[in-house]
C-alpha cells in the first residue's frame, strides 16, 4: 500500500483499520479533516471500553495508509476523568488565525450530562487544551457533527432527545453555539436522529443521521433542504431496507475533490459492544446527487475508485 495518492492503498469496508504499526486505528466515532492535502482524523480511543482513555489522532494520504500521531486528548480531572464519556471528536480549522478547534461529546458514565466539549490547539494533532462545556442554549446535547459553509460560518449538529436533532449556528470563533437554525423529528417521534454529519452538493444540503438504538445499528437515514432552515425532504434510507447500513453507523460523509469533481466517503462504525476497541470500521464510497444519496457495498476500493 502507498500513500501516493496517485497510486491509493485499498481501503476494506467491515475491517479494523491499522496503523503503521499494525495496531488497530482508534478512530471510532471519526471526524475528519483535510488539511494541507493530507486527512487528519481523530476517533475514540476505546482501550478503556466505553469509558474515557483519549482521543486518538492519525494522518493519511488515502485514507488506508494511516500514521498514528499521538494523543491529542488524554484523561485528566473532572469533565475528562477516567469514569467519564468523552465521544465523537470533531475538528473545526478556524482560518482566521489557524487553530484548530474540537467540538466532543462529553458525559457522565450514565450519559446523563448530555454536554458538548470544546478544546482548541495550534496543530491539528497536539496539544488540545480542553476549554470546557456547555448545554447549547440550555438544551441536551448529545452525539454531535459539524459543518463549516462556504463563508467559513460554523454549524453544530446535535442530537437532543427532547426537541429533535438539532442544527445550532456557532459562534465566529466557533468555540461557542450561538443561534438555533432547525430542529428535525423522526417521523412519529418526539426524537430525532443522532450521530448526525452534513455535506452540501450542487446546492442541496445533504443529512444524514442514525436512530437511536444504543450500540445497535439500524437502517440509517438522511433529508436534504436548499436551506439549512428548510424546507427538509423526508427522511430516506441510504442503504438497503434492514441491511442495517451494511451494519454500521454513519459517523462523518467526508468530501473529497478528485480530478472528476468532488466525491464523498461515509465512514462509519461497525461497533462491537462486548469489544469497542476492535470495532471494523465501514468506509464506502456514497453516491450523492439530485436530492439522493446511495450506498452500496464493495468489498474493497481505492480513493481512485471515487
Ligand atoms: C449511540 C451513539 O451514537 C454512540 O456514540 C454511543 O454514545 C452509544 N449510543 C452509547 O450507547
Amino acid at each position: 500500500m502507498s500513500a501516493d495518492p496517485s497510486e491509493p492503498g485499498v481501503i476494506r469496508p467491515g475491517h479494523v483499520v491499522l496503523d503503521q504499526n499494525g495496531d488497530v486505528a482508534q478512530l471510532h466515532g471519526i471526524g475528519i479533516l483535510n488539511w494541507n492535502g493530507r486527512f487528519y482524523a481523530w476517533g475514540e480511543n476505546k482501550a478503556a471500553g466505553s469509558a474515557f482513555t483519549g482521543i486518538s489522532c492519525y494522518s493519511s494520504g488515502d485514507l488506508a495508509t494511516w500514521r498514528y500521531e499521538g494523543e491529542s486528548l488524554t484523561r485528566g480531572e473532572g469533565e475528562l476523568a477516567p469514569d467519564r464519556v468523552v465521544e465523537r471528536p470533531k475538528v473545526l480549522h478556524r482560518a482566521a488565525d489557524g487553530a484548530f478547534v474540537m467540538l466532543l461529546h462529553i458525559d457522565s458514565s450514565d450519559y446523563a450530562d448530555a454536554r458538548l466539549g470544546v478544546a482548541i490547539a495550534d496543530t491539528p494533532v497536539r496539544p488540545y487544551r480542553y476549554l470546557g462545556s456547555e448545554r447549547p442554549l440550555g438544551n441536551l446535547s448529545r452525539d454531535i457533527g459539524v459543518f463549516v459553509a462556504d463563508d467559513a460560518s460554523g454549524y453544530l449538529l446535535s442530537e437532543d432527545r427532547d426537541h429533535g436533532l438539532q442544527i445550532y449556528r456557532l459562534s465566529d470563533d466557533y468555540l461557542s453555539v450561538e443561534s438555533l437554525v432547525t430542529s428535525l423529528l423522526k417521523p412519529g417521534a418526539t426524537h430525532g436522529y443522532e450521530s448526525p454529519t452534513m455535506v452540501k452538493h450542487e446546492g442541496l444540503y445533504y443529512l444524514f443521521g442514525s436512530d437511536l438504538t444504543g450500540w445497535s445499528l439500524n437502517d440509517n437515514v438522511y433529508a436534504t433542504a436548499p436551506d439549512l432552515a428548510g424546507p427538509w425532504s423526508p427522511w430516506r434510507l441510504l442503504a438497503p431496507e434492514g441491511s442495517h447500513t451494511f451494519e454500521s453507523q454513519v459517523s462523518v460523509v467526508l468530501p473529497v475533490e478528485t480530478s472528476h469533481g468532488r466525491r464523498f466517503v461515509y465512514c462509519g462504525d461497525r461497533w462491537q459492544r462486548d469489544e469497542l476497541f476492535s470495532s471494523p470500521a465501514v468506509w464506502l464510497p456514497l453516491r450523492i446527487g439530485s436530492g439522493r444519496a446511495r450506498l452500496e457495498w464493495v468489498d474493497e476500493w481505492t480513493l481512485a475508485d471515487l
